[in-house]
């Protein structure tokens, strides 16, 4: 890759976030709003105690008003920032315990047992539940906000974009599209030794592989921008909720209203294509297309302000997710010469094979059921860098678990980050151990994908993703991290910042 693209794709990525001195700034003024509102928030606790019917669990509401919200941003910064906040409060209090976030009780629930009422008793006990912020950075018709059978049909609705079916249909596209992004940003010809952020560069190809799906777009300037408004409105997700200019909840802000204005021209000059018959044969297989033109089961069309909101959705949750899950899994490959070789002989056997039958080298579906150990090798990266760290539900009326009393209105949280690390759950939780997936996992311990009706629906279209690119870089790099012990932080999601050292390698069969 030479140095320009380099120093664009650095400057690119840097200008986004300022999140540490906002956080201090804010920490400051929020401790003197706090103590004059220690009084009011004494008998809110005291309510809550009255209300109960019940022991409560254990724990603290922290801080008037704002609770461990302020802590509890800087915790989620990085990796071992969260769990150290985690552990902290378990060694405490014990694996189930409450605390405040945004000024609302919170319980974290413990793995399995926790997890299990939380992903079974939606619908029952409990409905989902984000907060203040990313409800407005998502939009009401997103189908993360939705409840009931309205969040029913909508989740049957976009279930046919990614069922087996479909995604043997998109692999041909993710194919062709990983080979390009390639050539364009890492096998320099005339280098054959170059370094390069993982995260950075596959955000490029994520980005494209599901602006492609859903809308028919190619990789290039044009879709860059659109990126990064994408960065900034995902900065917003777990920031503190100031709409003042300055702050990354006012950037995450204008940049949803970009998002939509975007979008909002391809929906437009989609509609016209479609009214005057003239969609292209790849257009007409898009997302967007069939969202414009096949109704749902009650013969009903969504409305412009769903197509918006779920557009957007399905972007987020298609590139971002992936992309760290993938930069991650490069990062640990990284650091781990002896997996790196074992990928190395699955997939020069699967090519091998494939010439034997005297098949070309393009993937089919049943090659991606031959690689398994890639896919132990990602399960593994998944367990200790879960792309997504915490879901919160609510409940929707008094419910005891565990002999504790919850009220109504509470949240419950889904500590996925902890469970992964939890010694009751996996042997040698903090090794790096791709074979442990040899065995199933206990019931609700491994949760990246979250469970029960909520269940990411994207699940297969990743699987193929990370393993098509896996396959791709296997044949062509051979890498090493340059710092095995960089700080892997999460913005939101985790990623590393340092460069990987690669060499070209050209894999025959
Ligand atoms: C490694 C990649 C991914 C991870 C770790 C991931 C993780 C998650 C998690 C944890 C949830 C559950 C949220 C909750 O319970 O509140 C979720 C939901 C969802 N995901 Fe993913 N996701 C990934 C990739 C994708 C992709 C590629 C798509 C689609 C393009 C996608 C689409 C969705 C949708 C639509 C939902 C909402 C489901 C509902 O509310 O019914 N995800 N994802």
């Amino acid at each position: 890759m030479d140095t320009t693209r380099k120093d664009s794709l650095a400057s690119f990525w840097n200008g986004l976030s300022l999140k540490s001195s906002e956080v201090i700034y804010i920490y400051m003024s929020v401790i003197i709003a706090a103590t004059i509102l220690w009084l009011a928030w004494t008998s809110a606790s005291s309510y809550f105690r009255t209300r109960a019917r019940g022991q409560l669990p254990p724990g603290s509401f922290g801080f008037p008003i704002i609770g461990d919200t302020v802590q509890f941003v800087l915790a989620i910064g990085s990796d071992v920032g969260y769990r150290k906040w985690l552990q902290k409060k378990i060694a405490k209090y014990g694996p189930v315990f409450k605390w405040s976030f945004q000024g609302m009780p919170v319980v974290v629930m413990d793995p399995p047992g926790g997890h299990k009422f939380l992903f079974q008793n939606e619908g029952k006990l409990l409905e989902t539940y984000s907060p203040v912020q990313m409800v407005s950075l998502w939009g009401d018709d997103s189908i993360v906000l939705q409840l009931g059978e309205r969040h029913k049909l909508l989740r049957r609705h976009l279930s046919r974009f990614f069922d087996h079916a479909s995604i043997s249909r998109y692999l041909e596209g993710v194919n062709r599209n990983v080979v390009q992004h390639f050539s364009r940003h890492w096998a320099d010809k005339e280098e054959s030794e170059f370094e390069l952020v993982p995260f950075d560069v596959i955000s490029l190809y994520t980005f494209s592989d599901i602006c492609n799906l859903l809308m028919s777009l190619d990789e290039g300037p044009e879709l860059e921008s659109f990126l990064k408004e994408f960065l900034k409105w995902q900065n917003g997700l777990l920031c503190l909720p100031i709409n003042l200019p300055g702050f990354t909840y006012y950037k995450a802000l204008k940049a949803r209203k970009s998002i939509l204005r975007i979008l909002g021209e391809y929906v437009k000059q989609r509609k016209r294509e479609v009214a005057e018959g003239r969609v292209s044969e790849r257009a007409k297989l898009d997302i967007l297309t069939n969202l414009l033109t096949v109704p749902n089961e009650n013969g009903n069309l969504l409305s412009d302000s769903s197509i918006y909101d779920n557009l957007l959705m399905l972007l987020v949750a298609g590139f971002s997710t992936t992309s760290s899950a993938l930069a991650m899994t490069i990062f640990y490959i990284g650091k781990n010469p002896e997996v790196y070789e074992q990928l190395v002989k699955e997939h020069k056997s699967i090519l091998d094979r494939k010439r034997e039958e005297g098949k070309d080298d393009v993937l089919i579906m049943d090659d991606l059921s031959a690689m398994r150990y890639t896919w132990q090798v990602i399960q593994e990266t998944l367990r200790l860098q879960p792309p997504v760290g915490a879901l919160f539900r609510r409940t929707t009326m008094d419910c005891e678990y565990k002999g504790y009393a919850i009220p109504k209105d509470w949240k419950l949280m889904c500590n996925i980050v902890n469970s992964h690390y939890d010694l009751n759950c996996f042997n040698e939780p903090m090794t790096f151990n791709p074979s442990r997936w040899e065995q199933p996992p206990i019931p609700f311990t491994f949760m990246p994908f979250g469970g029960g009706q909520r269940t990411c629906l994207g699940i297969e279209f990743a699987k193929m993703q990370m393993l098509v690119f896996i396959h791709h870089l296997v044949r062509r790099c051979r890498w090493s991290v340059t710092d095995p012990n960089e700080t892997i932080i999460r913005d939101p999601v985790p990623r590393t910042q340092k460069t990987i050292k690669i060499t070209s390698v050209a894999m025959s069969a």
